[in-house]
């Protein structure tokens, strides 16, 4: 075909593909077959194989590009991406409403009712209809740039329908349908990959792939709702959020078809107990209702409080509660011997996941509630991951129901139990609890402590089984030979063992405090004690004033060391692990002067590509932060690898400061640089 005549052909199958498109995607009214599609799109493909130069980047076969070489960038929004404030019952809508006539001053206002999407807000940018950017929201300042990934998304047209001239920024969410992230899930444990907690996290870990094969592999989907600017908007733009939406969907960006207008407030508070109710039954997960000023006008006369536009608020929806069965009462024994009742409950699906335990915290608990076995109890997630029983639903017991008595002896080693004056927790006093000893094994061989790798529970069970370990320091005695006796080793997986082993005689003081499992003192505390006494022996012999002198050492902490000290076989086990050569002193001199991220806080989440999370971590305890496993607002920053879990979503609740990891590791650079 000639250059022209195939230059001609092209346009016209981008139109016809991206007119499918908009049939298919936004309005759900295909005209032709997938098969017919495929056939146009491969006609497509074929041509623009031939006439390589033809192509474009908004081409519909070029979702699928080249992964960014240095991780993603960071943009600042061109507008603040804004969050919103809650309102959690109807008196809440009300006074919401009121606040508005207050504000407006004018009679009922009008508004717009949409579903609030559990996933992740994105911005797109369209210069005279055509995509150029995608990015996550961040901080809301400044977010990540994703246009690679956000193009592997077939609901987010690569152009505009009658292409609205100059520059255009939308604000949408970025999910995953329930059925997807199952499925997805299914292919994950088969394939043994850890799998995803629910769908917006799969939908957050799948966009923030920086490989966007991978993104364009997982099925994600978007809905858009608001223009956050256009440069032509105060001569040809919409009056109000529902014309907004509508002029979205000309457009050819998907908009919600649940949206709703509503007349006055009561036809929003019908419309949100109506989804409370029916949430369940949609395809994709919704945490609330979005209600929105239906004016613009007036929406840009209300202003804003500190993070959120007034004339918006979200409608949240309150934790699912379901009712199951407590089957039974089973006990767990720690690390420090703390004896845990769990309750086994009959499998429930609650907020999106299968439930069966839930913990009863100690003994108090269960009385407070009057949990029995065999009781019917409503149940809920709380903080959306760890479910407890909110409580009994006493008028459905059938008087079959039992009384649960804490158990008098351990029910792992025998040994007696004994409840501390003034503790709920009550403890096994056995020495030599092989339940105990398997939690301080794994404890001691976890990443934060000794980081042996290759360690795990198969493993410790297996060691423990046949005789082989009954403390810490026996690990160090283990040869080949009692390695590759045991069915679960090879010549190679023995030596890497021993190999880890040898390693982690080299682990600096404070880990070796902290996984000795000391009651109370957790990593952080293990450091001060090191840093400050510099020889395990001299922490061991301190006086309880001597402790105290140590910053942020209290009571508990001073006394649970003297405690441990005390104990015979404790002792034993010091001397034992000395024997060993395990590293007793701190002699790494440390200079006086503060450290240049003294003060800081980082989480890390995902992998990184550039480094092991604990070598991340290290690089960062040299420098004075402090790394913790969990976000909360004290953090300073949260540290993306690819596939974040949860922690992600919460900094960004917390508007925590997010960095990727190319900004992680010129963050290192620079301060390593100003410490020179
Ligand atoms: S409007 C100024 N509309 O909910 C804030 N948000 O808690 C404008 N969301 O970060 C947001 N569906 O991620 C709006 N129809 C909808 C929404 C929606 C889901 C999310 C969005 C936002 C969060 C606010």
């Amino acid at each position: 075909m000639p250059g022209e005549e195939a230059k001609k052909r092209i346009e016209e199958l981008r139109n016809e593909l991206n007119y499918h498109n908009y049939r298919y995607y936004v309005l759900d009214q295909p005209e032709i077959s997938d098969a017919e599609y495929d056939r146009l799109y491969q006609e497509l493909v074929a041509l623009e194989e031939k006439h390589p130069e033809l192509i474009t980047a908004d081409s519909p076969t070029q979702r699928v590009g080249a992964a960014p070489a240095a991780g993603f960038q960071s943009v600042e929004h061109r507008v603040p991406l804004l969050s919103l404030n809650n309102a959690f019952n109807e008196q809440d809508l009300r006074e919401f409403d009121r606040r508005i006539q207050r504000l407006t001053g004018e009679g009922q206002p009008e508004y717009v009712a949409e579903l609030k999407i559990d996933g992740l807000t994105v911005a797109l940018t369209y210069q005279d209809g055509v995509f150029v950017q995608g990015a996550t929201r961040g901080d809301g300042i400044r977010g990540e740039e994703i246009s690679a990934n956000i193009k592997t998304i077939r609901t987010v047209p690569l152009r505009l329908r009658r292409a609205p001239s100059g520059l255009l920024l939308i604000r949408g969410e970025v999910f995953m349908q329930k059925q997807d992230f199952a499925e997805l899930n299914q292919e994950r444990e088969a394939s043994g990959e850890l799998l995803f907690a629910n769908p917006r996290n799969a939908a957050a870990g799948s966009l923030r792939q920086l490989d966007p094969k991978v993104t364009a592999a997982r099925r994600l989907d978007a809905f858009f709702y608001d223009i956050l600017w256009w440069e032509e908007n105060e001569r040809e733009g919409p009056a109000t959020q529902w014309e907004a939406l509508q002029l979205l969907k000309e457009w050819g960006l998907k908009t919600n078809p649940l949206s709703q207008f509503c007349a006055s407030i009561e036809e929003v508070i019908a419309f949100c107990q109506q989804w409370q109710e029916k949430r369940f039954t949609l395809p994709y997960e919704i945490d609330g209702i979005v209600i929105k000023l239906n004016s613009l006008l007036l929406q840009a006369q209300t202003g804003f409080t500190a993070k959120a536009p007034r004339a918006k608020i979200a409608f949240k929806f309150p934790a699912e509660e379901v009712e199951t069965k407590v089957r039974d009462i089973i006990i767990s024994v720690g690390r420090t011997g703390a004896l845990t009742p769990l309750a086994l409950l009959e499998p429930v699906r609650v907020a999106g996941s299968t439930v069966s335990r839930a913990t009863l915290h100690n003994e108090d608990f269960i009385r407070e509630k009057g949990i029995r076995i065999g009781d019917p109890v409503l149940i809920r997630k709380a903080g959306d991951v760890i479910p407890e029983v909110v409580r009994v639903v006493t008028e459905r017991r059938t008087g079959k129901e039992r009384e649960f008595v804490m158990p008098e002896s351990c029910p792992v080693c025998g040994s007696s139990v004994y409840r501390e004056p003034g503790e709920a927790v009550v403890r096994c006093q056995g020495s030599s609890c092989p339940a105990q000893l398997r939690e301080l094994l794994l404890h001691f061989a976890s990443r934060e402590a000794m980081n042996i790798e290759g360690l795990g529970p198969a493993i410790i069970n297996l060691l423990m089984e046949k005789g082989l370990v009954s403390d810490p320091a026996d690990l160090y005695r283990l040869t080949y030979e009692n390695l590759i006796e045991l069915e679960r080793f090879g010549d190679k997986s023995a030596r890497n063992l021993l190999a880890a082993l040898e390693r982690s005689k080299e682990t600096p003081l404070p880990r070796l405090l902290y996984a000795l499992g000391i009651r109370h003192v957790g990593a952080e505390v293990a450091r001060k004690l090191a840093e400050h006494f510099r020889s395990l022996d001299r922490i061991l012999t301190a006086t309880l004033e001597e402790l105290l002198a140590v910053p942020e050492v209290g009571a508990t902490i001073a006394e649970s060391v003297q405690r441990y000290a005390r104990e015979e076989r404790n002792r034993k086990l010091v001397e034992r692990l000395r024997a060993v050569g395990l590293n007793f002193t701190l002699d790494e001199v440390e200079e006086d002067r503060p450290l240049p991220l003294a003060g800081e806080t980082f989480v890390l989440t995902g992998t990184l590509e550039s480094m092991t999370r604990s070598a991340a971590e290290e690089e960062l305890r040299k420098l004075g932060a402090k790394t913790t496993s969990s976000v909360s607002r004290k953090t300073s920053y949260l540290v993306v690898g690819a596939e974040p879990g949860s922690k992600y979503q919460k900094a960004l609740d917390l508007g925590v400061k997010i960095l990727s990891e190319a900004e992680f590791l010129q963050l290192l650079e620079e301060t390593k640089r100003s410490t020179d």
